[in-house]
Formats: C-alpha cells, sequence, structure tokens
C-alpha cells in the first residue's frame, strides 16, 4: 500500500482563501484585522516563523505590527509593550513567538496577553476553555493538523489516535480536540515503554516529539493516518520530519511530508484566528 500524500501547501491555499473573504467582508465595513507579532531575541528559526506569520498577513491584506525586541528586553518592558497592544483598537490578535530569553517567565507573558486577543490559544482561560469543550481559540499547529484531517476525508469518530508529544503547543492540545472530536485518544511521550505497541494500534498517529525520523514504518499500523509535526534540519541540510517518510509511506493510508504537510497549516490557522478575533469585536461577542 502506498500512502495518500496529505498536500499541506494546496489544503492551506484552500483554507486561506475561504478566510480571506471573511477577512475582506469585514474590511467592507471598515474593520481590517490586525495582528500584533512580539518576538524578543536572536533566535533563528523563531526570526523565519515570525517573517513568515507578518508576510501571511500582508498576503491576506491583514494589518500587522512587527515588534521587536533584543535578547536583553527586561521582563516589565515586554509586558508594558503585552499593555499597549491589548488596548489599541487596530490590533485583534496579540503573539509572543517561544521561547523566550531564560530571565522572561513565560507563564506570566502568556496571562498577559488578552484572552480575546490570544490567537496562539495559550492564555490559561483559553487553555480551559479547550479543556471543556468550548474553545474559543484553537492553538494553531494543532488546529491545523485536525483541518488536515478534515480535509482528507480521515475520520475521527470512534478511532484510536495516539498523540506522541506532551508540550503545551502541540501534543495536549492535539489530544483535546481529538477528544472532543469523539476519538479514544492515548498520549505517549518519546519515553513511553514499548512505544512501538501503542503507534501500532493507532488509526491516527500524531507524532510531535523533534526526534527525527523515530516512527518507522513497522511501528504504523496499516491504514493509518499519520500526522508528522517534527520539522528537524538534518547534517546535509535537509529538512526531515519525527517520521521516517519512505518507510512510513509503504504502511500508511495518509500521510504528511515534511516540508509542505502541517507547517503551512500553522500559520494558516493563525490568521484565522486573527480574522476570528476581529469578527467577534465586530459583533461585539
Ligand atoms: N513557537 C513554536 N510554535 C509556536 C507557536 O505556535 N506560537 C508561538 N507564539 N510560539 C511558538
Amino acid at each position: 500500500m502506498t500512502a495518500q500524500i496529505i498536500d499541506g501547501k494546496t489544503i492551506a491555499q484552500q483554507v486561506r482563501a475561504e478566510w480571506k473573504e471573511r477577512a475582506d467582508a469585514l474590511k467592507a465595513r471598515g474593520i481590517t484585522p490586525g495582528l500584533a507579532v512580539i518576538i524578543v531575541g536572536e533566535d533563528p528559526a523563531s526570526k523565519v516563523y515570525v517573517a513568515n506569520k507578518v508576510k501571511a498577513c500582508a498576503e491576506l491584506g491583514l494589518h500587522s505590527e512587527h515588534v521587536v525586541m533584543s535578547a536583553d528586553t527586561p521582563e516589565a518592558t515586554l509586558l508594558a509593550k503585552i499593555a499597549e497592544l491589548n488596548a489599541d483598537p487596530k490590533i485583534h490578535g496579540v503573539l509572543v513567538q517561544l521561547p523566550v530569553p531564560k530571565h522572561i517567565d513565560s507563564s506570566k507573558v502568556l496571562e498577559a496577553i488578552s484572552p480575546d486577543k490570544d490567537v496562539d490559544g495559550f492564555h490559561p482561560l483559553n487553555v480551559g476553555a479547550l479543556t471543556t469543550g468550548n474553545m474559543r481559540f484553537a492553538p494553531c499547529t494543532p488546529y491545523g493538523a485536525m483541518k488536515l484531517l478534515e480535509k482528507s476525508g480521515v475520520s475521527i469518530e470512534g478511532k484510536h489516535a495516539v498523540v506522541i508529544g506532551r508540550s503545551n503547543i502541540v501534543g495536549k492540545p492535539m489530544a483535546l480536540m481529538l477528544l472532543q472530536q469523539n476519538a479514544t485518544v492515548t498520549i505517549c511521550t518519546s519515553r513511553t515503554v514499548d512505544l512501538a505497541k501503542f503507534t501500532r494500534d493507532a488509526d491516527i498517529l500524531v507524532v510531535a516529539t523533534g526526534k527525527p525520523k523515530m516512527i518507522t514504518g513497522d511501528m504504523i499500523k496499516p491504514g493509518a493516518a499519520v500526522i508528522d509535526v517534527g520539522i528537524n534540519r538534518m547534517a546535509d541540510g535537509k529538512l526531515c520530519g519525527d517520521v521516517d517518510f519512505d518507510s512510513a509511506k509503504e504502511v500508511a493510508g495518509w500521510i504528511t511530508p515534511v516540508p509542505g504537510g502541517v507547517g503551512p497549516m500553522t500559520i494558516t490557522m493563525l490568521v484565522a484566528n486573527t480574522v476570528q478575533a476581529a469578527e467577534r469585536t465586530a459583533s461585539g461577542k
């Protein structure tokens, strides 16, 4: 069996077109959705992600502000900037790129962002809302992964979904979103004893461990949907996922490539959350 490749680039374009229509409708009413992206420090990967987020906003005609702060910025200065953006009516979404430098308490930062502008969905109130099934902002990467499953026609209800990774950004919210769609969910980590026992039983396998090619074809249930959230740069400069694509695609029913799978969806869902935040402001909700 050769898996159907889930083309994240094409699906991201379709989803962006849907959200562009909604953004255009708001603009016709005089409201331009606006996103502020804050980066503190010089992390090269973060710089690329942030530049791509700002670029995506421009492509969809959204307003954006790119706030660049030096690595030694005091925590209080960052918190003051967040407070300013929370109060700015041109801004509907505020995002601080993670990780922040060690002297800054990331929990304090995430709690300072207004829950109504928290387009990452990382504020404890929004995490709680996701947990209780009243989601307001879905964290962008798992939201994008869920969209890929939906657009590829993968059924979730009643299926066994195994998520490897327990981060607040991907693993935990992904598990909650799958649970909300009535999957039976198992959360593993890269340290789970006899991991293959779990992965071989997964109808849907989501891998977010940051360990290159750790999931091989022999660990996958024939016909499973495999979502690879990993992005790892190899010694030869090429990107690869947490799944060994070549062996996995011979066994899986569906699989996301790296690059070109989950990656393009993350920024798309950020744009979606920003437009949604602006819609809520416009409707007073
Ligand atoms: N760092 C890695 N992924 C993310 C994300 O989705 N949002 C933010 N703010 N930082 C990140």
